[in-house]
């Protein structure tokens, strides 16, 4: 099945098959600094529980920016949050619109495993950082557990595995992020990198 199709199924239960994860979402996303004001830009989004956390820690000058490729996560979303604060893009993150950028922190929240071309992506995005931003990869499972949901899950997700740490730090590094915390635990994961403050675009 064409992996657009896989998610579009899957929507309508997304809330439901995520819940038990919540807990572990709000203590990874919860360790992220960021200011009230900050520029989010929280990919692969899904029906947005990442999203809510992220507005409720926002003031009124902050922003997230939701991304999904599939219509039916980002109904559900816009369906339910409704947020001067929140902009909704239907894109591959693969394949982002290009005025996409200024952001303070980036997320992938249980969506790298998905990407076709990680390292491009997060060479990528990087560039979409502002200097001293952040990027975060982040799971509410550990690696193992993960990795065997997706082979249970069978279809075009089959395949899809979260890399090891010394690829992902590589990754980040050559994307030119400074690592400022690596947690992999066997129920979670999180690691976050910073962008030079002397970066330029
Ligand atoms: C496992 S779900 C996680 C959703 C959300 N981050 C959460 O934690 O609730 C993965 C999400 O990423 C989206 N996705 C997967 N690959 C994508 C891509 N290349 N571009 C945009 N969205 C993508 C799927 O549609 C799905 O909503």
């Amino acid at each position: 099945m064409h992996r657009v199709a896989f998610f579009e199924d899957l929507a309508p239960r997304w809330d439901e098959i995520s819940r038990s994860g919540d807990p572990r979402m709000l203590e990874v996303l919860g360790q992220v600094p960021f200011a009230p004001q900050a520029r989010i830009l929280d990919l692969g989004c899904g029906t947005g529980r990442t999203v809510r956390h992220f507005l409720g820690r926002l003031g009124p000058a902050g922003r997230v920016t939701a991304v999904d490729f599939s219509p039916r996560m980002l109904e559900i979303l816009k369906g339910s949050v409704r947020d001067p604060r929140l902009v909704c893009v239907q894109a591959d993150v693969g394949e982002l619109p290009e005025p996409l950028e200024g952001f303070d922190l980036v997320v992938l929240f249980d969506l790298l495993p998905h990407l076709e071309r990680p390292r491009e992506v997060l060479a990528d995005l990087s560039r979409r950082l502002v200097p001293g931003g952040q990027m975060v990869l982040a799971h509410d499972v550990g690696r193992e557990q993960l990795n065997r949901v997706h082979d249970e899950q069978g279809g075009a997700v089959r395949a899809d595995r979260l890399p090891g740490d010394d690829l992902l730090v590589a990754w980040f590094q050559s994307a030119g992020l400074e690592i400022e915390d690596l947690q992999a635990t066997p129920s979670t994961y999180l690691l976050r990198g910073r962008k030079s403050q002397r970066a330029v675009r």
